[in-house]
Formats: structure tokens, C-alpha cells, sequence
């Protein structure tokens, strides 16, 4: 494992039991992660992308050690991590830090914002107390948040300003890698684009790389470096954001991106979708009808959607295979 690489993700997959097997009855999995390889470079940003039920906040709780995995590896800095415990663990998650959705849920109401930023230096004893306050006003500036934060209460910040907090508890321990499910999802667009110009500074100061988790394509472009787009627990297409944006090959990538709105990060998005697309309104209807990881269609998963299938895609499963330095499962390449 080369030394710019910071996380290794080999092989890895979660199947969660589903209700009705049992005895003598063989059981049936939920593949909310299958076989899902990749690696981070240091001070990088990958994204991974996808619909609703594909895998990719398992595979963010997988990383984190916030779910055993079911088969695989994953290597921080090159060791392995998949089993850690005790100390270990406690180092690890020191160095790994996530930033959630939901930034009302996940701050405790009953805090006072010192409190809740002042937590991870009590926890792992970094800061000395009278050092404390110093350090925490100067983590809300990082943020764009004003010092007279401080004494106040989860509620009386407006969404963008949690999530605004939320990255500065992730950023008290100065991990080394950041893990973002969906930062944005439950922001106003125009608060969306200043958390992106947030993510994007923070990255450019500090040596920290990022996983970033989105439904959202647009997003992804402005952000990272490279794209792994999944479809029902696996990667279907890994590439530099570049090229992926300039010639995507798989035809979910394609279908995803036709649907998405050209971005403009500075601006207010309006939704609209680009006239001259050909593939509108069928990826439109296609995106709608969102497939179930119980039920996992034989041959190529993505085929009863494929506007581009033929006769051995519902047959045959197609590898991931390397395309022109990058990584495609499907049977047209
Ligand atoms: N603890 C669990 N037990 C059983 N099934 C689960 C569990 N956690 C997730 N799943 C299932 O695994 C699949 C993948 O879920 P996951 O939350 O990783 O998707 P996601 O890509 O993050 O979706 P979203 O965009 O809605 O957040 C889904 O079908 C989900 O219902
Ligand atoms: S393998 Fe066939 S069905 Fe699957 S994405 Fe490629 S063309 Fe479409
Ligand atoms: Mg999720």
C-alpha cells in the first residue's frame, strides 16, 4: 500500500439477516455492501454517490467501526483496522471523524455549543482546561461562526449554522480523515453551497481527506477528486472527477448525470434540467423508480432500468472491470 494512501477499503461487505429464515431454511440476506473495494489518497476528497438504499452510509459506519463487517479489510495508514479494540479503537476514532446529515439530531440539544466542542479535548485530554475556551472560539472562527456562539443552544443556530458547529466537533481532535454523510442534504441549496466553500477551505488549510457521501452529482463535482457512483451495494463506476464528468461510461452514470442540474455553486440552484438532453425523460421517470437491495435483479443489477441493455445483460454479471484508468461493470465495455 503506497504511502499516499491513507485508507484502504479491500473487499468488504455487509449482508444483514433478513426476517423469515431459519431452521432448515436457508437464510436471506439484505447485500447492503457487496465487494465494495477503494482506496483514498491522502489530502483527497472521495465521493461516493448513489441512490437512496445503496450502501453508502453502511459502508460510512463500516469505515468508522461503527458496524462489524461481515467479510473484507480496511487499512488506515496501512494497518489493518478491520477488528480493532480498546486502545487501538480509541486512536483510530481520534483520527476518523463524521459529519452527519442531520445537524439538529446530531448535536445535544441540552449542550451549550462550549460544552458540546469542548467534549472531545475532556475525552481525549488534549487541551488543558484553562486553554480550553481559547480553543474552541478559535475552532468556531475556522467555521465562520462569531466567538459569542460559545454560550449558546443548538436551537438558536439555523441549520446551516449547526451543521457549521458540527464540522468544528469533527474538527477538534484534527483528524486526519473526515467522513461526510450527506453534509448537505438537509440544507437550504443556497446554505448548501457555503458548507461546500467551508468543506473546501478547511481541505485546502488543513492536510485532512474526506470522504464525501451524496445523492447529489453536482455536489460531487465542485468537491472531489475522484467518484465511485454505486448502485445496490456495489461500485459500478470509479473514476477521477474529471473524467467522469467528461465521459462517463457506465449507463447509470450517465442516466445520473443527465438528471443533474449543471452546478453553480455560488449561485441559487433552480432544479432545471438541461433541454437539450436526449435522455431527460427517461432518466427523470428512471430515477424515480428506485430498486430494492432485497430483491437484486439477476445478470447486471441495473438492467431493468438500462436503456442501453442487451440480450446477455439480464443473463451474465458483469465484472468491474479497468477501462482507460478507471473502473466499469458493464457488458458494453
Ligand atoms: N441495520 C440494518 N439492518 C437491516 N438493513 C439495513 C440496516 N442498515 C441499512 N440497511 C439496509 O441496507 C441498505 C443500504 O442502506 P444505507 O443506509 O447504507 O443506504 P444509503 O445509500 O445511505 O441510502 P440513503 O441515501 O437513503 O441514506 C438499505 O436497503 C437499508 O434498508
Ligand atoms: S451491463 Fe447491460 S444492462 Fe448493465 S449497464 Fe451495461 S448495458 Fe446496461
Ligand atoms: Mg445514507
Amino acid at each position: 500500500m503506497g504511502n499516499n494512501i491513507i485508507l484502504k477499503v479491500d473487499s468488504i461487505k455487509k449482508y444483514f439477516p433478513l426476517k423469515g429464515g431459519g431452521f432448515r431454511k436457508p437464510h436471506k440476506w439484505l447485500k447492503a455492501v457487496d465487494n465494495v473495494s477503494f482506496e483514498v489518497k491522502k489530502d483527497s476528497v472521495f465521493a461516493i454517490v448513489g441512490e437512496s438504499g445503496c450502501g453508502k452510509s453502511t459502508i460510512a459506519r463500516l469505515v468508522l467501526k461503527l458496524l462489524p463487517l461481515t467479510e473484507g479489510k480496511i487499512y488506515f495508514k496501512g494497518e489493518d483496522v478491520s477488528y480493532l479494540a480498546g486502545d487501538a479503537l480509541k486512536r483510530f476514532r481520534r483520527s476518523v471523524q463524521i459529519v452527519f446529515q442531520d445537524p439538529f439530531a446530531s448535536l445535544n440539544p441540552r449542550m451549550r455549543i462550549i460544552d458540546t466542542l469542548s467534549e472531545p479535548f475532556k475525552i481525549h485530554k488534549i487541551v488543558p482546561k484553562n486553554e480550553m475556551k481559547d480553543r474552541v472560539v478559535n475552532l468556531l472562527e475556522k467555521v465562520g461562526l462569531n466567538a459569542d456562539a460559545v454560550n449558546r443552544y443548538p436551537h438558536e443556530f439555523s441549520g446551516g449554522q449547526r451543521q457549521r458547529i458540527c464540522i468544528a466537533r469533527a474538527l477538534t481532535v484534527s483528524p486526519e480523515l473526515i467522513v461526510a454523510d450527506e453534509p448537505l442534504s438537509a440544507l437550504d441549496v443556497s446554505i448548501q453551497a457555503q458548507i461546500l466553500n467551508l468543506l473546501q477551505d478547511i481541505k485546502r488549510e488543513s492536510a485532512i481527506s474526506l470522504i464525501f457521501i451524496s445523492h447529489d452529482l453536482k455536489v460531487v463535482h465542485y468537491l472531489s477528486d475522484e467518484v465511485a457512483v454505486m448502485y445496490l451495494g456495489k461500485i459500478v463506476e470509479k473514476a477521477r472527477t474529471e473524467d467522469l464528468f467528461e465521459s462517463p461510461k457506465h449507463p447509470y452514470t450517465e442516466l445520473l448525470l443527465s438528471s443533474a442540474p449543471k452546478i453553480r455553486v455560488q449561485s441559487d440552484e433552480s432544479g432545471v434540467m438541461d433541454k437539450g438532453s436526449k435522455l431527460k425523460t427517461l432518466s427523470s421517470k428512471l430515477i424515480t423508480d428506485i430498486p430494492s437491495p432485497i430483491d437484486i435483479p439477476t445478470g447486471c443489477p441495473f438492467h431493468p432500468r438500462c436503456p442501453r441493455r442487451f440480450d446477455i445483460c439480464d443473463k451474465v454479471v458483469p465484472e468491474l472491470k479497468d477501462i482507460d484508468g478507471r473502473r466499469v461493470s458493464c457488458h458494453l465495455y
